[in-house]
């Protein structure tokens, strides 16, 4: 399975997102994850449309944005609009995730579905054959740089099962936590795209990190 790495901005400096990109760009990681947190969903806000306003035209990679927020359908049309090729959603934020998912698939966007660490697997099971991403949350939303929860990896492997067996292209993706150490334990449960933050942008070579995620 070829394995992919999502880059998480926000382990990103801000103060030069410019240069951070192009990082990215020339560390072979496959994708950019945006995560969008508003404070109530999660306990911490972080970035919103106008930055990525300010660097869409600068993106050389697939757009991953992962909403961690309440009414996720009030926004999802702007996200679209501003490039977003993956628009994932967590499970816990709506009461209408069918509504949510049509809308992102009418705005011409992939669309995934988060699961809290809490949250079990088989509430998926009626949408598979409407995604195209299953996001397992190996740490509870909120903040980079956590430990991952070793209890997430039973929901890793059960997702890989349901993705197969939908006979569709659904990526497994795992998002917190992800390093060095707990890289080969994801992809043995059956992820396929790793999402990593501090590892990658905190190692002196970008590269080799990204290489080692997906070695
Ligand atoms: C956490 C975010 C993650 C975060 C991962 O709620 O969804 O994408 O950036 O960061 P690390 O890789 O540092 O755990
Ligand atoms: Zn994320």
């Amino acid at each position: 399975m070829a394995i992919k790495v999502s880059a998480s901005l926000l382990s990103a400096d801000f103060s030069c997102l410019t240069s951070e990109l192009k990082r990215i760009d020339s560390s072979g990681a496959d994708w950019i994850h945006y995560d969008v947190m508003d404070g109530f969903f999660v306990p911490n806000i972080s970035f919103g449309e106008p930055v990525l306003r300010s660097i869409n035209d600068k993106l050389t990679r697939p757009c991953d944005v992962h909403l961690m927020i309440t009414e996720p359908i009030r926004y999802v049309d702007h996200y679209a609009e501003l490039g977003a090729d993956y628009i994932t959603v967590h499970y816990e934020s709506t009461d209408d995730l069918d509504t949510l998912i049509d809308r992102i698939h009418e705005l011409g966007c992939k669309a995934g579905i988060a699961l809290k660490p809490a949250t079990p697997v088989s509430v998926i099971e009626r949408f598979i054959s409407k995604i195209e991403l299953i996001l397992i949350m190996t740490v509870e939303p909120g903040f980079g740089g956590q430990g991952i929860i070793l209890e997430t990896l039973d929901k890793v492997a059960k997702a890989r099962e349901m993705a197969d067996s939908s006979e569709r292209e659904i990526f497994v993706q795992v998002d917190g936590g992800i390093n060095d150490k707990t890289a080969d334990m994801v992809k043995t449960s059956g992820a396929d795209v790793l999402v990593s933050g501090s590892y990658i942008f905190h190692a002196d070579d970008m590269a080799k990190a990204v290489s080692i995620l997906k070695s």
